[in-house]
């Protein structure tokens, strides 16, 4: 899904990698936090041809999967990982020019602890770049399903804050109170008019798929059975759409 996401939100990326590369000097030594497939970590190696970078991430599998996309991308050797928890003892990472966490901030249990220790390992002027999302993006705006999809969000929401993850935090403020200088903010609402291109509709399955799985004993079996058939039908369904929403955050070292 971490793919997908990228390759159907590839506008956005672009964009947002281009903005990660004005940030740093040449030859920048990177250091993904929670890098999972290693999304942010390759396209970073791709933009910046000398940058170094070092994915860390607690799930051994994600990491076996960026080592082999790396390896196919002939940027194995530029392109380093560590296993780690980083709501523990964190391994010597070394000093960074810039340090990159898209989605995995809401996943630490003590937040301030890790922006405190992302400021420790960043060089002076280092900048720290924190992506986060409100959920999974949309599909069903302006059909009669769009209730029921605001249904499985809410729920799915309740369930991400009764789990203890930081969603919706205000990371500028975070960022601040940790030590940074915040140099930039900024919301991105993306959206993707009907008829959606294959890869993107693709995605609509696999979500509307995940939120049934996720929710069965928390919504109505009507709503499951309506999820269900969603899913089903959406890589034929040219009235599908897609709104996602980002927030970045920028924290300097002074
Ligand atoms: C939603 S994924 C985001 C992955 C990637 N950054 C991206 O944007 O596609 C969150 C990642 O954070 C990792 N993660 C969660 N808690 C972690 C922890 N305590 N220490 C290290 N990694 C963690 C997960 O294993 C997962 O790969």
């Amino acid at each position: 899904m971490l793919d997908l996401d990228a390759e159907v939100l590839s506008d956005f990326y672009r964009e947002v990698i281009a903005w990660a590369g004005a940030l740093v000097p040449a030859s920048p030594r990177i250091i993904d936090l929670g890098a999972g497939t290693g999304v942010g970590t390759l396209a970073l190696a791709r933009h910046l041809p000398t940058a170094d970078l070092t994915a860390v991430d607690v799930d051994e599998a994600m990491l076996t999967h960026l080592r082999e996309r790396a390896a196919d991308a002939g940027l194995a050797d530029r392109v380093h990982t560590v296993r780690a928890d980083l709501d523990g003892e964190w391994p010597a990472l070394g000093t960074a020019d810039l340090v990159w966490a898209s989605a995995s901030m809401h996943h630490m249990t003590d937040p301030d602890r890790v922006l405190r220790q992302v400021h420790d390992i960043l060089r002076p002027g280092g900048a720290f770049m924190i992506t986060e999302l409100d959920g999974f993006p949309r599909f069903l705006a302006d059909s009669p399903d769009t209730a029921l999809e605001e249904r499985a969000h809410a729920e799915l929401a309740a369930m991400r804050l009764e789990g203890g993850l930081h969603m919706g935090e205000d990371w500028g403020a975070r960022l601040k109170s940790a030590g940074f200088t915040l140099e930039g903010e900024r919301r991105f609402e993306i959206s993707l008019p009907a008829p959606l291109p294959p890869k993107a509709r693709h995605y609509a399955q696999v979500t509307l798929d995940r939120a049934r799985q996720r929710l069965i004993d928390r919504l109505t079996p009507a709503d499951v059975t309506a999820l269900a058939s969603l899913a089903a039908s959406a890589p034929a369904n040219p009235a599908l759409t897609l709104h996602a929403t980002r927030d970045i955050w920028i924290g300097r070292r002074p």
